[in-house]
């Protein structure tokens, strides 16, 4: 038994996609979850300052008791993580986008990733992009601007889908058959995607990889849950938290949304 929270931080809402998996693979688990939409994007700022907004959200987590901490922002895991990994001793999981399945099922053998300027041009995201098998091309395609709609929420409208439009229009050209989704923000847009891909384009991201591999670092640390009672979470964010609780208000457990300067 460990009832202490496991910590999820985000530069915004887009970590939600990741905070939801984890809730339903392990629905025992307190969470704390810490939403920097003040920041936001992540995907613009240089890497020093990714590092510094990192190091404050962990030291808010630690603060606050967390046993693990869940990096789910592409940016920050390909910018941060091995600073944390290196200065901090509970374990860290980060997010990095999903090329290798992609590449493995691919029958194009071409695979477009979208993901911020930030996750691209990291080197983490160079040294783990680059081995996946002969004759497989990435397509890199930075997809600026679209964290702040997301943010703004403003998924549905006509600005997000004509820059949907414009970014993956080149890597259909070149024959993409697999889109891999760099950033945790992106799944919120997987329904205006499916209507502008053609069917035989799948969508990959990282959700549910990543809530196992948290639920396979807490057993082998010895840190899971085993109590029974009913998992509380607290959801912060710096901004009015009317958009964050929107982004959760499909899920029915017992949560608390509020906002917190930090
Ligand atoms: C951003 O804040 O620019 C996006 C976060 C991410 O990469 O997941």
């Amino acid at each position: 038994m460990n009832s202490q929270p496991i910590g999820v931080f985000d530069s915004g809402v887009g970590g939600t996609s990741i905070w939801k998996e984890i809730q339903k693979l392990l629905p025992n688990e307190n969470t704390i979850y810490l939403a920097d939409s003040k920041n936001a994007p992540y995907g613009e700022k240089s890497q020093e300052e990714i590092l510094q907004l990192s190091i404050k959200n962990t030291e808010f987590l630690l603060g606050e008791g967390c046993k693990i901490i869940v990096v789910a922002c592409n940016t920050a895991t390909t910018n941060a993580i091995s600073y944390l990994r290196a200065h901090y001793t509970v374990p860290f999981i980060g997010i990095e986008p999903a090329i290798k399945p992609a590449a493995l099922q691919s029958e194009s053998k071409t695979v477009g990733v979208l993901a911020t300027k930030g996750t691209l041009s990291s080197s983490l995201f160079h040294s783990t992009s680059g081995n996946h098998g002969n004759g497989i091309k990435i397509i890199e395609q930075e997809g600026t601007g679209l964290v702040p709609l997301i943010e703004n929420g403003k998924i549905d409208s006509a600005e997000t889908k004509e820059l949907l439009n414009k970014y993956v229009g080149p890597m259909l050209d070149q024959g993409m058959d697999h889109l891999v989704l760099g950033c945790t923000h992106y799944p919120y847009l997987i329904p205006i995607l499916k209507s502008i891909l053609p069917a035989h384009v799948k969508i990959i991201d990282s959700g549910e990889a990543v809530a196992r591999q948290v639920k396979a670092v807490l057993e082998k640390n010895a840190i899971i849950n085993t109590t029974k009672n009913e998992a509380k979470h607290r959801l912060h964010t710096n901004v009015a938290p009317e958009v964050l609780k929107s982004f959760v208000e499909d899920v029915t457990a017992n949560l608390q949304v509020e906002k917190l300067d930090f």
